[in-house]
C-alpha cells in the first residue's frame, strides 16, 4: 500500500514519524475518515470544513500540502487502486521535545493513507447491528475530532464482549451518539436525534442525511432522547461515513421493531448512498 505522508508517497513501510511527535505522545492531532464508493471521494467538502474547524478550535498550524488535500485524496485513491473503502487523514501538531506547552515551531505532520473493504453490501447492513450502553466518560470537547480514541475502543470490546456490535453512549440520562457515530430512534415514522453542542461529534454524514430526509418530507426531531426510548423505538440506526446508514435492530437486549431493519432505516440508506454517490 503506498501512504501518504509529509509531500511524500511512499510505501508503507518506508514511511517513518518522529517518537516525539505529538500525536504518539500526547494524542495532539485530529483526523478525517473520507469513504469511497465507485473510486470517488464522498462529501469531501464537508469534512475538509470540519478539519479546518478542529485545527483551529486546538490551535493547530495547517500542515504543508493543506490545499492540495483533494488531489492527494484522489492520488492516494488512484494509486491503491480503492473502489470501495475510505480514506484516512490524520493531522498531528508535530514533533517537538516532550511538554504539555505546544511548541512555537513544530511541523505539522499530515498523514493519509487508504483502505480497501466493502461499505455498500455487508452482512451489517442486510441484518442490522446491536448495541449495548456505555457511560459517555469522554471529553467535553466531542465537537473535535481528535485521535483520542482509547474510551470508543474501550466501548468496542465491551460491546463485544456482551456480544454485541457497538455502544450508545450515555450521559446524564441521555443518548449522546455511538461510539464512533451518531445515533437515532424512529418512533410513529418521527427520526429523532440528538441537537449538535459540543458533546457530540457534528457528523458529516448526520447532516447531509438530515438535509435528504426533510426534502424527503419525513418528520425530524432534533432532541435528546434516553435509553428507555431507545429500548422502545419503532427503529433505531447509527451514521457514519464509513457505515452510512446502518440499522439498529437490538438495544441492550431489547430486540427492536421485529428485530430486522425497518423501512424508515432502510430507506434513508438507500436515499442518503443515492443523493451522496
Ligand atoms: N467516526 N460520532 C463519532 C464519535 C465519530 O467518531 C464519528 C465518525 C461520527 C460520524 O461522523 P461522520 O458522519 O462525519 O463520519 C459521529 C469515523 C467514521 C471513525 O472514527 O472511523
Amino acid at each position: 500500500r503506498i501512504v501518504y505522508l509529509n509531500g511524500d508517497y511512499l510505501p508503507e513501510e518506508e514511511a517513518k514519524v518522529s517518537v516525539f511527535d505529538r500525536g504518539f505522545l500526547m494524542a495532539d492531532g485530529v483526523y478525517e475518515v473520507t469513504s469511497v464508493l465507485d473510486g470517488k471521494l464522498l462529501e469531501f467538502e464537508g469534512h475538509l470544513k470540519r478539519l479546518e474547524r478542529s485545527l483551529s478550535e486546538l490551535d493547530m498550524d495547517k500542515p504543508e500540502g493543506f490545499d492540495d488535500l483533494l488531489e492527494i485524496h484522489r492520488e492516494l485513491v488512484k494509486r491503491n487502486d480503492v473502489e470501495q473503502g475510505g480514506v484516512y487523514l490524520q493531522i498531528t501538531r508535530g514533533a517537538a521535545d516532550r511538554d504539555f506547552v505546544y511548541p512555537k515551531d513544530a511541523k505539522p505532520t499530515l498523514v493519509l493513507f487508504t483502505q480497501s473493504k466493502p461499505l455498500l453490501d455487508t452482512p451489517a447492513a442486510a441484518n442490522g447491528i446491536s448495541v449495548i450502553f456505555a457511560d459517555d466518560i469522554r471529553w467535553g470537547r466531542r465537537d473535535i475530532k481528535t485521535v483520542q480514541l482509547l474510551y470508543p475502543s474501550m466501548c468496542k470490546m465491551m460491546a463485544k464482549a456482551a456480544g454485541a456490535d457497538d455502544a450508545w453512549l450515555v450521559e446524564d440520562g441521555f443518548v449522546t451518539e455511538g461510539s464512533s457515530n451518531n445515533a437515532y430512534i424512529v418512533k410513529g415514522n418521527k427520526i429523532i436525534t440528538r441537537g449538535l453542542s459540543n458533546d457530540i461529534l457534528h457528523g458529516i454524514t448526520r447532516a447531509s442525511l438530515l438535509k435528504y430526509a426533510s426534502e424527503a418530507q419525513m418528520e425530524i426531531e432534533e432532541r435528546n432522547f434516553t435509553p428507555d426510548e431507545a429500548r422502545d423505538a419503532d427503529e433505531a440506526f447509527i451514521s457514519s461515513a464509513s457505515t452510512f446508514v446502518m440499522p439498529v435492530v437490538k438495544v441492550d437486549g431489547s430486540v427492536i421493531g421485529d428485530g430486522t431493519p425497518g423501512a424508515v432505516s432502510k430507506r434513508l440508506r438507500e436515499i442518503y448512498v443515492d443523493e451522496s454517490r
